[in-house]
């Protein structure tokens, strides 16, 4: 398993594999409008760290096992995720969790974000709470308001990125 960050740059590869995210949103997430989907997924503000399974050899194609798509607000400093999923048959394996550490890592080593903030589906909210993420919102809210899309079906939560801590290894 490998864990990729790609956004959408014309290279053959990435788009190949937005597309294999694409088509995993647009199960796992029924309530979300597939065009939506598309729309940020292939936006060039927003990002997707993936986990993906290479080909087993030759010429295989790879494989998307999920991801999280964010977008970095940097002068802000946060980030905001809009999907976050796992593909049906590898849930409850621990990549939803590593998926999210190297986010982390990725958005403060790369992007400088200190916190992240999303709109959590009900039926997730257990899954962000064991990622670090709660209902209080600690940043100031003009900081993001305004910037972040307000979202009828959800909770939004907060995670704080710590500054050194080594989330993968
Ligand atoms: N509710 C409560 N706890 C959960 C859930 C859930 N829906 N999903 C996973 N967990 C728990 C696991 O039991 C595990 O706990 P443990 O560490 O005590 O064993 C921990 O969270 C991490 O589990 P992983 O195996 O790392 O999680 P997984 O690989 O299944 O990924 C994810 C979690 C992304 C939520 C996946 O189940 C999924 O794709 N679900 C469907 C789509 C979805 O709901 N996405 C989030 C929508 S909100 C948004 O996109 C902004």
């Amino acid at each position: 398993l490998k864990f990729v960050c790609y956004s959408n740059d014309c290279v053959d590869e990435h788009m190949m594999c937005l597309i294999g995210l694409k088509n995993i949103f647009a199960r796992q997430l029924p309530n979300m409008p597939k065009e939506y989907i598309v729309r940020l997924l292939m936006d060039r503000k927003h990002k997707s760290v993936m986990v993906v399974r290479p080909p087993a050899g030759g010429n295989g194609i790879t494989h998307v096992v999920g991801g999280i798509t964010y977008r970095p607000y940097h002068s802000q400093r946060f980030g905001e995720i809009a999907f976050c999923a796992i593909t049906a048959d590898e849930q409850v394996k621990g990549y939803g969790t590593r998926l999210m550490n190297h986010l982390k890592e990725h958005a403060r080593n790369v992007d400088g974000l200190t916190h992240f903030l999303t709109y959590a589906d009900n039926n997730a909210v257990g899954y962000f709470v064991k990622q670090g993420f709660t209902k209080e919102i600690y940043l100031e809210k003009d900081v993001w308001h305004g910037f972040i899309k307000d979202y009828d079906g959800g909770l939004l939560m907060e995670c704080k990125i710590d500054p050194k801590l080594p989330y993968t290894n």
